[in-house]
């Protein structure tokens, strides 16, 4: 496994649930982090916590200029990105009743304009040595479908068919790029500044969402071992045929 030391991490949204978690875990790591959050006073609290200089921050309010304005005081201080986790984003989760165009064009603005942004601003420096990796984190709202949640899906969807089609571009570097579709996590998602006029996310509808991802993921590792039993093991196929995997497959 690639050790961590001495790598340089840029991450989005270090004042949120999971990116200030994600900070303290790499406290250690001897990795130089880099941290950004709207919030000056979390931010610097943060910084503090994960003993990251301020020089090593900035407080950014995802916009065009600002993560241009990123860039510059980043490449200041770390000469090249190893790891760019991207863990900001609102959840704006309403039916189609309460959702209006500004909730909509938030919600795409910053779950998937603002990763845009950030690869326009720093996957030509990764480009350059050919190595890097980009986590993005869509959720499992950005693979299955909830009610309400339609500017939300709209956003991770969308931001998943850009990374995926990225990644295809950058096939032929050692750029990864990881999407992590996570289920409810207990973190102030929803109710943080920029979300707080919105409505909090439901955490059981989406571990129900989490819950159907991992039935399906089941069934079709049932269906196709079953295939494969009637297809290229007969006799398995007799001894394998029991109650149980009817009652998964259906
Ligand atoms: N929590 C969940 O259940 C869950 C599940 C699946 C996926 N996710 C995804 O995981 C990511 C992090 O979620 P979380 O639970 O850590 O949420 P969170 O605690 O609400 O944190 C959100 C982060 O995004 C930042 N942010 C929001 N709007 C921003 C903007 N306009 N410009 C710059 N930064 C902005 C916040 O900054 P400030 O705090 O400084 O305002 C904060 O750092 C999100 O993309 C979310 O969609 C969350």
């Amino acid at each position: 496994m690639e050790t961590l030391k001495g790598k340089n991490i840029l991450i989005i949204g270090a004042t949120g649930g999971i990116g200030s978690q994600t900070a303290m875990l790499l406290k250690g790591s001897g990795a130089n982090l880099f941290l950004t959050g709207r919030d000056a006073t979390k931010l610097g609290q943060i910084a503090s916590d994960c003993k990251v200089a301020a020089d090593n921050t900035f407080i950014l309010d995802i916009s065009n200029a600002a993560v241009y304005q990123l860039k510059e005081k980043y490449f200041q201080q770390l000469s090249t990105i190893d790891i760019l986790i991207n863990a900001a984003g609102i959840g704006i989760i309403k039916t189609m009743e309460t959702l209006d165009e500004q909730d909509f064009l938030r919600s795409l603005n910053y779950n998937l304009y603002a990763p845009f942004l950030l690869l326009k601003a720093f996957l030509p420096a990764m480009k350059e040595l050919k190595k890097g990796l980009i986590i993005n984190i869509p959720g499992v709202l950005g693979k299955v479908p909830m009610a309400g949640a339609a500017a939300y899906s709209a956003s991770k969807y969308g931001l998943v068919g850009m990374m995926q089609s990225v990644r295809e571009e950058l096939k032929r570097t050692d750029i990864r790029i990881t999407n992590l579709f996570l289920g409810g996590v207990d973190s102030p998602f929803g109710t943080t500044s920029g979300s707080q006029n919105d409505q909090q996310t439901p955490k059981p509808l989406v571990l129900a969402a989490a819950c159907r991802v991992l039935a399906k993921w089941c069934c079709s590792l049932l269906i196709t071992r079953l295939f494969n039993i009637m297809f290229f093991d007969k006799t398995r196929y007799l001894s394998c045929l029991n109650i149980w995997q009817f009652v998964f497959v259906l």
